[in-house]
C-alpha cells in the first residue's frame, strides 16, 4: 500500500489523483478528514483509502503507516517541519516502509541561504540513513504559487517582488506529482535525487507582460528592496516572520544564482513538462 501524506496539499492532493486515474490504491492521509474529503471530491473513489494522521501525534502516524510499503512525505512549511518530518521517518520505517518518496527543495545544503532549504538537508541526511529506499525530489517554485498573486494583480494590475531582473524556474505540482507516482510505480526513478522545473526560467517582468496580454490589461512588476519587500509581506500580507523571511531568502537566492531549466521531467516522464503559459491561461480568471 502506498500512504500518502500531505493529501490535502499541493503536491499530495496531486498525487492522489494521478494514482488514482492509474487504479493505482493509496492511503490519503489528513488532520482533518472533512478537508480531505473536499479537497479529493471525486478523486476519492474505491482505490483511495482516507486516514486520520497528525505528525504531532506519534500514535496516529503509527496507525496510519500500518501495513505501508511506501511513503511519499510532504509537510507543510513551518517551525516544526523537521521535526514532524523525521518523526514520519522513523515511524515509517518501524511500520515496514520500504521506500519513501520525500519532497525535499533546490539548495538543501547544510549552509544553504534558506533555512527551510537547511531543514530540507538534515531530513534529506536522515532519510539516507535509514536503510531503506530513498527517493528525493527536490522541485523549484510551484506554478500553483503565481495564484497568491492574484489578489495582487487584480485589484492593483500590479506584481511586487525583490528579484530585479533576476528569472526563475517554475514547476507544475501535477508534474511533480506524476514524477513521484513513477517513482512509486516504477523501477527506473526509484531511488534517485532529482530537481524539478519547468521547461523554461521566467523574470517577474516577463511575467507581468505574460499575465497583462493574457487577460487583456497592463500588469506592472515593481521591484522593491529586499528589506521593504519583507515588510510588506509581514504587515500589507500579514505574513509571519517565518515565512516573509522564506519568500525574500528564495528570490535573493535566484539573484545569486541565476536559475537554469533541468531536463528531469522531460526524461523521467517522456514529454515536455507542463508550461507557464499554458498554466496562466488555465488560470486567468484568477488575474482579472
Ligand atoms: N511551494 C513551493 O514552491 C515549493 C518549492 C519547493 C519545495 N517545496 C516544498 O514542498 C513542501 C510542501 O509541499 P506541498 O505544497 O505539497 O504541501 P502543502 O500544500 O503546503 O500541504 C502540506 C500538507 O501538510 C499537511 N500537514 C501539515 N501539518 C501536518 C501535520 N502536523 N501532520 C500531518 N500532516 C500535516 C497538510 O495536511 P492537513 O492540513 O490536511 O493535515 C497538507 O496537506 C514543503 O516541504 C516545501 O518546502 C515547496
Amino acid at each position: 500500500m502506498i500512504i500518502v501524506m500531505g493529501a490535502t496539499g499541493a503536491t499530495g492532493a496531486a498525487l492522489v489523483r494521478t494514482l488514482s486515474d492509474s487504479e493505482v490504491p493509496c492511503r490519503a492521509l489528513s488532520r482533518d478528514p472533512q478537508r480531505l474529503r473536499t479537497r479529493l471530491g471525486a478523486t476519492a473513489g474505491p482505490l483511495v483509502e482516507g486516514h486520520y494522521a497528525d505528525a504531532a501525534d506519534p500514535a496516529s502516524l503509527h496507525a496510519a503507516f500500518r501495513g505501508g510499503s511506501q511513503l511519499f512525505l510532504t509537510m507543510e512549511n513551518g517551525p516544526r517541519q523537521v521535526e514532524f518530518e523525521l518523526r514520519a521517518i522513523e515511524t515509517a520505517v518501524a511500520s515496514g516502509v520500504r521506500h519513501i518518496v520525500k519532497i525535499s527543495s533546490p539548495a538543501s545544503e547544510p549552509d544553504s541561504p534558506v533555512a527551510i532549504a537547511r531543514g530540507h538537508h538534515t531530513v534529506e541526511t536522515r532519510l539516507r540513513a535509514a536503510g531503506i529506499t530513498a527517493t528525493v525530489l527536490r522541485p523549484y517554485a510551484f506554478m500553483q504559487n503565481l495564484l497568491m498573486l492574484g489578489p495582487g494583480v487584480t485589484h492593483g494590475d500590479l506584481l511586487t517582488g525583490a528579484m530585479g531582473r533576476a528569472a526563475c524556474n517554475y514547476v507544475d505540482c501535477r508534474d511533480i506529482a506524476e514524477v513521484a507516482a513513477a517513482a512509486l510505480t516504477r523501477p527506473g526513478p526509484t531511488g534517485g535525487t532529482y530537481t524539478l522545473t519547468g521547461a523554461e526560467t521566467c523574470s517577474f517582468d516577463r511575467l507581468a507582460e505574460l499575465l497583462g496580454r493574457l487577460r487583456g490589461r497592463p500588469v506592472r512588476y515593481v521591484d522593491l528592496p529586499p528589506e521593504q519587500f519583507r515588510a510588506q509581506l509581514s504587515t500589507a500580507r500579514g505574513m509571519p516572520d517565518w515565512l516573509a523571511d522564506h519568500v525574500v531568502e528564495i528570490q535573493q537566492l535566484a539573484v545569486a544564482r541565476p536559475e537554469q531549466p533541468t531536463d528531469t521531467v522531460a526524461r523521467l516522464l517522456g514529454r515536455a513538462p507542463r508550461g507557464l503559459e499554458a498554466f496562466l491561461t488555465e488560470h486567468i480568471d484568477a488575474f482579472r
